[in-house]
């Protein structure tokens, strides 16, 4: 035992092995429950232990291959995903991924991947059709001596996980800071219709549940102790396109204020994942804000910058998402941060019923947007994952604004961002309010369909796309089809098909 002191309790003590004995429990074929959301409090050491096993039982004579299914919080690390995904060891994978490995193992078909919105994965996983949930291997930062356990840096579907699972394997992860504790709030009030009761959070600072994970000690076959940092990669620096977006919003919301359409604290923002959307919140920081509120999935460097600015004056979100830089200055200022961030379990972070009661203004980044608004998160020319639709969908479906947020082009201009239609649907012309690219800003609000293709390619394509943009939409408006959504439908993805063949839209 090197570090007793985050293992209070006294019978699970007892159970303290190696990640490699703990990982011989974890038998083929079996559904496991793990830890972590955007590459914060995933578990650092049973995984690579299992890819090892795996490794060496897959290179026996004759061996059949030893695979697993992977059910996580959203996106992990290479000591989890990458490790898994090398030795081709698993089977099938959700919600959320973010793994080179990973994805391409996606997109050549040698992995299945169940893509769904965040805030659903626990009611699936309870409603059954997703099968027994056998093992849960979760990160904590402490086990109390009740045997409750102190969460980490994420708790995702955690609690789903240690309630649904047959046994549980706990890393416990002295690396993540002590003082973490107290700064989650787990409610133990969830429940599939029709026995679903409201959910009393009025406030993102509101607490609504209990500080710790309830665990029953009975489940727990393994305790492995670990002492390594959360791993995620920095964020780019923002540069001229991502300050001209963030420029953008910052007017729009000064234009709501004025108009009494806002409040001057706005509303709860909510923030995605990504370089463009990180960046937006460093505008965000510089404009004249104070007091804001964010309910939230990750908390992102550029919201410990708000909050140590007064920009925000607290945050609800899931898990963390922080550079090297943003661990650093996360764990040299946890006196200052821990009551200014409340952590909660993915099914009520991303909740619909609450995005929807506080009015949240979603702010996610998008792949490719057509002229009338359908936007696509996750697919790179209609058929290769990206990462997945992640929270995207639970914010922007039932928030009061929801803003999409990308450059014009990408690929160093070979791609338009605007495309006639897109490649594949995830939030639909029904729910996307706001486009934004560095070129200018879409308010598609109250706007028809055609009212909307004039907005988005006026304020938001590139000038070098611009004129075959209106061309297309000039000649579908003649066509002598249908009038209410303009489309050239032999025409409408040959932007797609000619990338795929020339390397340029
Ligand atoms: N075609 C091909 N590639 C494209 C593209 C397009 N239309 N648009 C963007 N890309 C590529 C970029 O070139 C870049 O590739 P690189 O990493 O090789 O440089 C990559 O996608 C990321 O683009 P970037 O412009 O840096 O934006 P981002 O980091 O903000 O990510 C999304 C954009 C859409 C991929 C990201 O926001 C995402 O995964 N969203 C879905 C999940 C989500 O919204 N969650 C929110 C709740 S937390």
């Amino acid at each position: 035992m090197s570090d007793t002191s985050r293992i209070l309790c006294p019978v699970l003590g007892q159970r303290i092995m190696s990640a490699a004995e703990a990982a011989e429990l974890i038998p083929a074929g079996a559904n496991v429950g793990m830890s972590g959301f955007t590459g914060a409090g995933y578990p650092k050491a049973v995984p690579g232990a299992l890819a090892e096993r795996i490794r060496h039982l897959n290179a026996q004579p004759n061996a059949k291959p030893f695979r697993i299914n992977v059910w996580t919080g959203a996106s992990t690390a290479p000591e989890l995903d990458g490790v898994l995904a090398e030795v081709d060891g698993i089977e099938m994978r959700l919600p959320f991924q973010s793994d080179p490995i990973c994805r391409s193992r996606i997109n050549n078909g040698t992995m299945d991947y169940v893509d769904y919105h965040l805030s659903e994965v626990s009611q699936y996983a309870w409603s059954g059709f997703l099968g027994k949930m056998d093992i849960a291997l979760i990160e904590v930062a402490g086990i109390r001596e009740d045997g409750s356990l102190i969460p980490s840096s994420s708790i995702g579907n955690n609690k789903t996980w240690i309630e649904q699972a047959d046994k549980i394997i706990l890393e416990v992860n002295s690396k993540q800071n002590a003082k973490l504790e107290g700064m989650h709030d787990i409610y133990y009030g969830t429940a599939l219709p029709p026995n679903r009761k409201p959910i009393m959070l009025t406030d993102p600072a509101d607490r609504i549940g209990e500080q710790y994970l309830a665990c029953p000690p009975e489940k727990v076959i393994a305790v492995v102790e670990t002492a390594a940092a959360d791993r995620n990669s920095p964020f780019k620096p923002s540069d001229d396109v991502s300050k001209r977006i963030a420029e953008h919003i910052l007017d729009f919301f000064n234009k709501e204020i004025e108009l009494g359409r806002l409040p001057k604290e706005l509303l709860p923002i909510q923030s995605g994942v990504g370089n463009i959307p990180n960046a937006v919140l460093e505008g965000l920081d510089s404009g004249p804000y104070k007091d804001l509120t964010a309910f939230t999935e990750v908390i992102q460097d550029g919201m410990l910058k708000m909050l140590k600015s007064g920009t925000l004056k607290v945050a609800s979100a899931t898990a963390f998402s922080l550079s090297p830089d943003g661990i650093k200055e996360f764990d040299d200022n946890i006196d200052f941060y821990r009551d200014k961030i409340i952590l909660r379990q993915q099914d009520i972070s991303n909740h619909p019923e609450l995005a929807r009661r506080l009015g949240v203004i979603a702010m996610n980044g998008l792949i490719e947007c057509d002229l009338y608004g359908n936007v696509n998160s996750t697919h790179i020319m209609g058929t290769r994952m990206m990462n997945g639709i992640g929270g995207s969908g639970d914010f922007a479906r039932n928030g009061y604004l929801s803003i999409f947020v990308s450059p014009s082009t990408a690929k160093d201009g070979a791609i338009s961002a605007i495309v006639p239609m897109v490649s594949h649907v995830d939030h639909t012309e029904h729910d996307v309010k706001i486009i934004v690219t560095e070129q200018g800003l879409a308010d598609l609000r109250g706007l028809s369909p055609r009212q909307r293709a004039h907005e988005i390619i006026n304020n938001c394509a590139h000038p070098d796309f611009r004129p075959a943009l209106i061309d297309y939409y000039e000649r579908a408006l003649h066509s002598g089809r249908g009038m209410h959504t303009p489309h050239l439908l032999e025409e409408a993805l040959s932007w797609h098909q000619r990338y795929e063949e020339t390397g340029q839209m």
